[in-house]
Formats: structure tokens, sequence, C-alpha cells
């Protein structure tokens, strides 16, 4: 379970992107964070990722402060993680299979687990014929579907979505929050920041909108943001 408890975070430039922020998410939830450009939505999956941190407020993943947290254990608190953003961020000289094995490399996982779960997620987005492919050589909707791959292969609690779908044509969009969804049904929580109005309406999912900073609104089966 995910708890925000009186959240702001002011940036240096004097920005306060986030205002005093109360939110629970519970374990499984599909979530969607809706907002203007600007509303402080990714800052919101940035302190979740503690890749800043809160000026004020706590933010608590199954019962533990993550604000509070030692950097040198950061690291730990990601592999429970997977990450998938808007501009796919695969590794150019590495070929499919070796971006989706690398994420388990990292984390120490042995050479036949490796070869063991690989395959199993580059199948399960449906990208097991591109495993021998570079990445200058796929669709962007086939290197979504790889970074999806990476983002599940250590079966991560918890899946963070920063605008997937920001570099895809509607369909293909459409295909990588099914995936998402697909996931979302095995288990793992997903929280997806998006301005894609057309698929958050359609999902009927909780939706989180922002403005300005401040949670303006949280229901289930809601609607995005009016533009
Ligand atoms: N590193 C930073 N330093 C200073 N200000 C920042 C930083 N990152 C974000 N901001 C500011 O914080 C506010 C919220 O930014 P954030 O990136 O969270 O918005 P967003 O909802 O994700 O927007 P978009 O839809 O354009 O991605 C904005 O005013 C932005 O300019
Ligand atoms: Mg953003």
């Amino acid at each position: 379970m995910i708890e925000y408890k009186n959240v702001s975070m002011l940036y240096e430039s004097g920005v306060e992107a986030v205002k005093n922020a109360n939110l629970t998410i519970e374990k499984g939830d599909f979530v969607f964070i809706v907002g203007k450009s600007g509303s402080g939505k990714s800052t919101m999956i940035k302190m979740l990722m503690k890749e800043v941190d809160p000026t004020e407020g706590a933010i608590f993943i199954d019962g533990f402060d993550i604000t509070t947290m030692k950097k040198s254990k950061v690291p730990f608190l990601r592999r429970s993680m997977g990450f998938v953003f808007q501009d796919f961020r695969l590794l150019p000289n590495k070929t499919v299979y070796e971006n989706v094995a690398y994420a388990m490399r990292i984390v120490e996982s042995s050479p036949s687990k490796i070869r063991r779960q690989v395959p199993l997620a580059l199948s399960l987005v449906g990208v097991s014929n591109r495993a021998n492919m570079y990445p200058d050589e796929l669709s962007g909707g086939e290197q979504q579907r790889v970074a999806v791959a990476r983002a599940i292969v250590n079966n991560p609690t918890l899946l963070l979505a920063d605008e997937p779908t920001g570099n895809l044509d509607p369909i293909t969009a459409k295909e990588i929050i099914n995936l998402l969804n697909d996931i979302n049904l095995r288990g793992t929580t997903v929280i997806i920041a998006t301005h894609a109005s057309d698929i958050v309406n359609a999902m009927q999912k909780r939706v989180i909108a922002i403005d300005k900073g401040v949670i303006c609104r949280d229901e289930k089966g809601g609607y995005s943001y009016e533009s």
C-alpha cells in the first residue's frame, strides 16, 4: 500500500509542484493521474521512485517511510518497481533480448533465471519475434512493448508509467494501456500519469486529477480533465 501524507514538493526554482497531497493507493489498484501540463503529475511519480523527495510530509510504502530512507537503500526500493516512460529509454546498442536481460543482471539474477524469465516477458508483451533486433529497428509501439517487458521482468509489485503513450498513435496507445491493464490483473499495482483523455474515459478506472499541484478529484470510474 502507498500513502502520501501531507506531501508538498517545492522545487528550488520556487515552483510548488505538489501542495499538501493526501492519498492512499491499495495493493493491486490501477490508477490514472491526470491534469494539465505542469500540474504536478510527473512530480507525484518522481517522489515515489525517489528521484525527488518531498519538501514536506511523508510517503509510505507498505508502512515504511521512504522519504527518510538512506540513499544507499534506494536501489533496493526500486527493485520492487518497474518504470515506463514516454521516450521508451531502451539501450540502443543492445538487442531487445539484452535490454530485458540487462534489467535482471542489474539485480544479480542467475543466468538460468534470466534465460527463463526474459522469453516469458517478451512473449507476454507480444514481441518474441523481435528478440534479436535492435531498438532502432522497431516501431515506437514495439519499443514501448519492450520497455514494458523490461519493467515487469523482475516481477515488481508496483509499475509506474509517466506518459507511456505520449509518442504513440491512438490505436497503439490503447494496446499499451491494455497491456498495462493485463499486468495489473496479474496483481501488480499500476500508476499511470497521462494526457490521453480518450483512454482514461474509456477505461473506467480510478482517476486522480491534479490542478496546479492540488489534488482536486479522486474517483473510481472517473474521467480525464477538461482541456
Ligand atoms: N526539476 C525541476 N526544477 C524546477 N521546477 C520543476 C522541476 N520539475 C518540474 N518543475 C515544475 O513543477 C511543476 C510540475 O511539473 P511536473 O513535471 O510534475 O508536471 P506534469 O503534470 O508532469 O506536466 P506534463 O504534463 O507537461 O508532463 C511545473 O511548474 C514544472 O515547471
Ligand atoms: Mg509530466
